[in-house]
């Protein structure tokens, strides 16, 4: 009996694992177009936290500034041995073995013996996140000059000149554009960004911030408004929002009876001006 579910859950456990796991170039194509991001196509993030930690490993190790801090070394020896350990002999991750650690930890809500949907999409929110999180962390040990955990826009802008500050040009990328966008991840105004703050700055297609959305919304507007009214008509829609919009509701949300661009523009458009 016992037996019969461990067999089970490992087929059920393996199935998904192939179907998510990144370098598997057959199912690759597949699913790069399935990303959460509206015109976005992402490349699959990395399933097992363990083979993201040891990626990390390898690159800290190459960069030479980690002989400092000996919690981190540490750390990096804990996740190679847990690597070695999940390991064949030729130093191969056992996928086998992974999954019986893997699986309890994502049979989550509740633990059933069965990975659900919603456990797995959980799972890979809670990956995605560590990932942003990472980053963020990165970015801060590179730019946070006076080690106070908070970045300035001096700190984070040091490859603007005085000249460029001064000039406060406003188009994507230049001085006075990234101030902007400094400006509106600085929620509580103190003029520097702590974590959650310089996060929404590194990732604002992630951020519940009202300015930043706004802010990223006016862009996209910008590329798509051919005509530079300030609108998008029924032309320009179709060009470019409606396809990703079919396709978002075709994966995503997995609806046969998708509205056409005409019925989707007509709901939009509430003013009814076209
Ligand atoms: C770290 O670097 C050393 C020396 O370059 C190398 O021998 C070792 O295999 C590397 N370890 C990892 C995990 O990349
Ligand atoms: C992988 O782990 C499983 C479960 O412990 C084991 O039966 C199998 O022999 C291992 N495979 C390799 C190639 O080491
Ligand atoms: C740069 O321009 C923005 C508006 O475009 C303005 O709010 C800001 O005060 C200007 N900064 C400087 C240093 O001139
Ligand atoms: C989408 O829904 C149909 C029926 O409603 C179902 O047969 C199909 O397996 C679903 N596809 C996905 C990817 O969930």
């Amino acid at each position: 009996m016992a037996k019969v579910v461990v067999y089970t859950c490992l087929t059920i456990a393996f199935v998904l694992f192939l179907a998510c796991y990144p370098n598997k170039r057959h199912y690759g194509n597949e699913f790069a177009v399935i990303s959460r991001r509206l015109g976005y196509n992402l490349a699959l993030q990395t399933f097992d936290p363990l083979v993201s930690e040891m990626k990390r490993v390898v690159e800290d190790n190459k960069s030479s500034n980690h002989q400092t801090d000996l919690e981190k070394d540490a750390r990096n020896i804990e996740v190679e041995d847990d690597y070695e350990y999940f390991s064949s002999k030729q130093g191969k991750l056992n996928i086998t073995l992974r999954l019986l650690y893997l699986f309890p930890l994502i049979d989550n809500g509740p633990k059933d013996g069965v990975v659900g949907v919603k456990e797995l999409e959980d799972w890979n929110i809670e990956q995605a996140i560590d990932r942003l999180n990472y980053k963020t962390e990165k970015e801060i040990d590179l730019h946070d000059k006076n080690e106070d955990r908070a970045i300035s826009f001096e700190e984070y802008l040091s490859q603007f000149s005085k000249e460029d500050i001064e000039k406060n040009g406003t188009r994507h990328g230049e001085a006075g554009w990234w101030k902007e966008q400094f400006m509106n991840a600085d929620v509580d105004g103190n003029g520097v960004l702590n974590f959650d703050e310089f996060n929404n700055l590194l990732h604002p297609e992630d951020s519940n911030i009202d300015a930043i959305r706004k802010s990223l919304l006016g862009e996209k507007m910008e590329e798509m408004d051919d005509d530079g009214d300030g609108k998008l008509d029924f032309e320009e829609f179709v060009k470019t929002v409606y396809d990703t919009y079919k396709t978002y509701v075709e994966l995503e949300v997995n609806r046969t009876n998708i509205p056409t661009s005409e019925e989707k523009f007509a709901e939009l458009d509430v003013n009814k001006d076209k």
